[in-house]
């Protein structure tokens, strides 16, 4: 009896105790991240993304000849900017907040702003420092002083090589200046290739994929720009004007860099691609490339239109400030640069949904689960987000952002999408006071919907309708744009 007995208390116990680790166990399982929905940013790409603007800087014999397209003839004697000053070009992007500046190493022209062994079309031949100067070298070493990323456009179409036309001899010609470039400047995190041919000879070919693996092998950090990537893809159009459905995903196959037939597919993305390859939306602050003295900068509400439609729509603005023949940024130009970061910093801010109550739909892990409405609030616009449940066939997601008392003022409204595990977001609506006053697609990055007139409400609710996956929001924001006058349009 007392055997039987023993043996129950100690069957007893040890199953309380398996109880107790289960329980145990359960409680201290912390809600995990979901999975990611592919394809996904690289290390890099995320970076680039965050940088919101980029300048380039457009400079060479062109400057000096007053054209845009040089014909590759060009005297050498004509580069000769007499104060020429990296330094000045690197506080005026310091001073825009801008982190990467990307220099026009050399153009169509064939003009190299680096002493290059394989041409004497070059500084070298130039009276500027006697012929002893190098323009990227300044470049980098003032950009760097300030903690500024440096990037490179090498144009592939030479007008002045006579090389040009002899697809072997050309293409070994360019991959060695590449490999000049790469090997002497460290650090380069972005190079820009376009696909311009001579019109007359359409028939010459880039070799892309030798040009790209080079590239890769000499810097690793570095993203390449061209209308197909392989991690940065042109937008289509040079007007800073994404699609309003813009997403990072693309099939790369289907590119082919030079064509015109891919420009539409470009400018909106796929929401099926297999690619992660986000767009960039290069466009001049000037009518031109390069500094005309007969050109002035866009007006203020111009480059914020550009703004809107291209950060606003998920892309990094790339926006080009060409240095004078002084070899300074015009005053105008960094004054109209200075203006336009001090209204991005106005409007954006203040974030009037801070002040909120912001109830959402459901969240991941519950209550305690960490996945809750406060981390779109924080500023982490990446790894900290809302994600709602799983579980069950609730498909409706959406935020609600409660005035505490009296009404809210705005007339912008940002979202921004957890984009580390992927753009997921197809369709969304925005409601004020119940009202929809937005129908909108895609959010990716970053998604700013500008409003028309000032909009004075209680709640207002974004409704997720559709989506690849759960929709994982990192950010939002209610915001006041006083440079905005209505235009009776929602952009
Ligand atoms: C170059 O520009 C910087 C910044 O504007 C200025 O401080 C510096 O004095 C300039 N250098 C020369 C040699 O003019
Ligand atoms: C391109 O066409 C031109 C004119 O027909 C010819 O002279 C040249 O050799 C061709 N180049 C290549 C790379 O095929
Ligand atoms: C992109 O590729 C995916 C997967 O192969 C395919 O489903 C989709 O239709 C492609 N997109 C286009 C526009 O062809
Ligand atoms: C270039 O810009 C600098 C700085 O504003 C200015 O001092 C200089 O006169 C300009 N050069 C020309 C040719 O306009």
């Amino acid at each position: 009896m007392a055997r039987l007995w023993c043996y129950f208390f100690f069957t007893t116990l040890l199953f309380q105790q398996l109880r107790f680790c289960i329980c145990w166990g359960k409680q201290e399982q912390v809600p995990t991240p979901p999975l990611p929905v592919l394809p996904l940013p690289t290390y890099s790409q995320l970076k680039w993304q965050q940088r919101e603007i980029i300048m380039f800087l457009h400079f060479g014999v062109n400057t000096f000849s007053d054209r845009e397209w040089g014909t590759g003839h060009e005297n050498p004697a004509i580069f000769n900017p007499t104060r020429l000053n990296t330094t000045q070009w690197a506080t005026v992007a310091a001073e825009a907040g801008i982190s990467l500046m990307i220099l026009t190493a050399k153009h169509h022209d064939g003009f190299c702003l680096w002493p290059s062994k394989y041409t004497q079309h070059s500084v070298i031949s130039s009276p500027w420092q006697g012929g002893k100067g190098d323009v990227v070298q300044e470049f980098v070493n003032a950009a760097t002083a300030q903690g500024i990323d440096v990037g490179i456009y090498l144009s592939p179409w030479d007008r002045h090589d006579s090389r040009y036309g002899h697809d072997l001899l050309y293409n070994e010609y360019y991959l060695a200046q590449l490999q000049e470039l790469l090997n002497k400047y460290e650090n380069v995190r972005e190079i820009w290739f376009d696909g311009a041919k001579d019109p007359k000879t359409q028939n010459v070919s880039y070799y892309f994929q030798d040009w790209f693996s080079m590239v890769k092998e000499l810097q690793s950090s570095i993203n390449i720009f061209s209308d197909a990537g392989p991690d940065v893809r042109w937008v289509g159009d040079e007007k800073g004007s994404a699609g309003y459905t813009c997403w990072s995903t693309i099939n790369r196959t289907s590119l082919s860099i030079g064509s015109p037939d891919i420009t539409q597919y470009i400018n909106t993305g796929d929401p099926k691609g297999t690619d992660w390859l986000p767009a960039e939306c290069d466009v001049s602050i000037r009518t031109g490339w390069f500094w005309h003295k007969s050109e002035s900068p866009k007006k203020l509400s111009d480059l914020l239109d550009i703004y809107y439609s291209s950060v606003g729509r998920n892309c990094v603005l790339l926006l080009n400030v060409p240095p004078n023949t002084t070899g300074l940024i015009s005053d105008i130009d960094a004054h109209r640069l200075k203006e336009f970061r001090s209204a991005i910093n106005t409007i954006f801010n203040q974030n009037l949904a801070e002040g909120c109550y912001v109830k959402v739909s459901s969240q991941r892990g519950g209550n305690e689960g960490g996945f809750g409405p406060e981390n779109m609030l924080d500023s982490d616009h990446l790894w900290s987000y809302w994600a709602p449940s799983e579980q069950g066939d609730e498909k409706d997601h959406w935020i609600e952002i409660w005035a505490n008392d009296g009404t809210l003022r705005f007339n912008v409204i940002r979202i921004q999408e957890a984009i580390g595990l992927g753009q997921r977001i197809k369709r969304h609506e925005i409601y004020v006071d119940g009202q929809v006053i937005i129908q909108g697609t895609t959010v990716g990055y970053k998604r700013l919907h500008r409003l028309d007139g000032d909009v004075r409400a209680r709640v207002v609710r974004i409704r997720i309708r559709e989506s690849r996956g759960v929709p994982l929001v990192s950010s939002i924001g209610l915001h006041f744009d006083p440079f905005w006058h209505s235009k009776f349009t929602v952009t």
